[in-house]
């Protein structure tokens, strides 16, 4: 098979299944298998794949017409105009998360932040790129043992100064620092259910939280009163009653579709 069929073949499948995103999945197919750029695979149309990379095209496009996130095939994702490692254990960065990085970096520079604590850091998307932003560094927490190890390769392809730890929410935090970041899980059981089939690939427990997916953006909120001066938090579509309700509140800003999505807690 050569390239020009191998792309025919791929959007072909991809159309019939209703993937809207057929054009660039069938470019990153074949980036995949044939570990070639973009400007190869479109000047060199005659190029005959081995028999090894058309098996490996095929059972690519298996999973890709199953709804598998092509991030997760690809193994990468960019955010924040960097690359970062990906897999199934790491939740795959989102564009409104930028926003979390852009307004940690904005409230960093102006206290001149010391001490900055990205919570769930999942690939370490927010915890490095801030660090590399600023230049300085910043400790990263995981309850998956699995996520930390695709945080690190991250840290050190970028070779961002970020530290992490294992552990469960932040009780572990000792002393007062002067920025708590976290892009926690919010979703609620119920709007899990009606996620689109590619999301349900992304770990559980990064995206599920109890109490209707309240819980634990209420426990950070509770507990890191005492334990920072700013709290920049991402929430769900629909959790903007409760964030507003609360005491603290400094600012809440919208995402891309004028959805409120962060909000900003100043406890001092
Ligand atoms: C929504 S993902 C965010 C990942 C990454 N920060 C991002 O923005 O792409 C939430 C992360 O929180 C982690 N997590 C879930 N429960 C936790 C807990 N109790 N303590 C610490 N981390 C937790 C998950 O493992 C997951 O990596």
């Amino acid at each position: 098979m050569k390239i020009r069929e191998a792309i025919k073949i791929s959007i072909k499948q991809f159309k019939q299944a209703n993937i809207g995103t057929y054009g660039n999945d069938a470019m990153n197919l074949l980036k995949t298998v044939l570990k070639k750029d973009e400007i190869f695979i479109l000047t060199n149309p005659n190029y005959k794949l081995s028999d090894e990379q058309e098996k490996h095209l095929y059972t690519l496009l298996k999973k890709r017409l199953m709804l598998y996130p092509m991030a997760y095939i690809t193994g990468k994702k960019e955010f924040y105009g960097l690359e970062f490692l990906v897999n199934e254990h790491v939740l795959i960065p989102r564009p409104e998360t930028e926003i979390v990085v852009e307004e940690t970096i904005k409230i960093a520079k102006t206290i001149n932040a010391e001490n900055i604590i990205d919570i769930g850091t999942g690939s370490g998307c927010i915890a490095i790129t801030v660090s590399n932003i600023l230049n300085k560094k910043v400790l990263a927490s995981d309850i998956s043992k699995s996520a930390l190890y695709v945080a690190k390769l991250n840290r050190d392809r970028h070779k961002a100064k970020v530290d992490f730890i294992l552990s469960n929410g932040i009780d572990w935090i000792r002393k007062k620092v002067d920025i708590i970041v976290s892009n926690p899980p919010y979703v609620s059981k119920k709007d899990y259910l009606n996620l689109s089939k590619d999301v349900k690939y992304e770990p559980k427990e990064a995206l599920i939280s109890e109490d209707g997916g309240l819980s634990f953006i209420k426990y950070l909120i509770e507990h890191s009163k005492s334990l920072t001066k700013y709290l920049i938090l991402e929430f769900g579509y629909n959790q903007s009653p409760l964030i507003r309700s609360q005491n603290y509140l400094l600012k809440i800003l919208k995402d891309l579709s004028g959805i409120d999505r962060v909000a900003v807690f100043k406890f001092f």
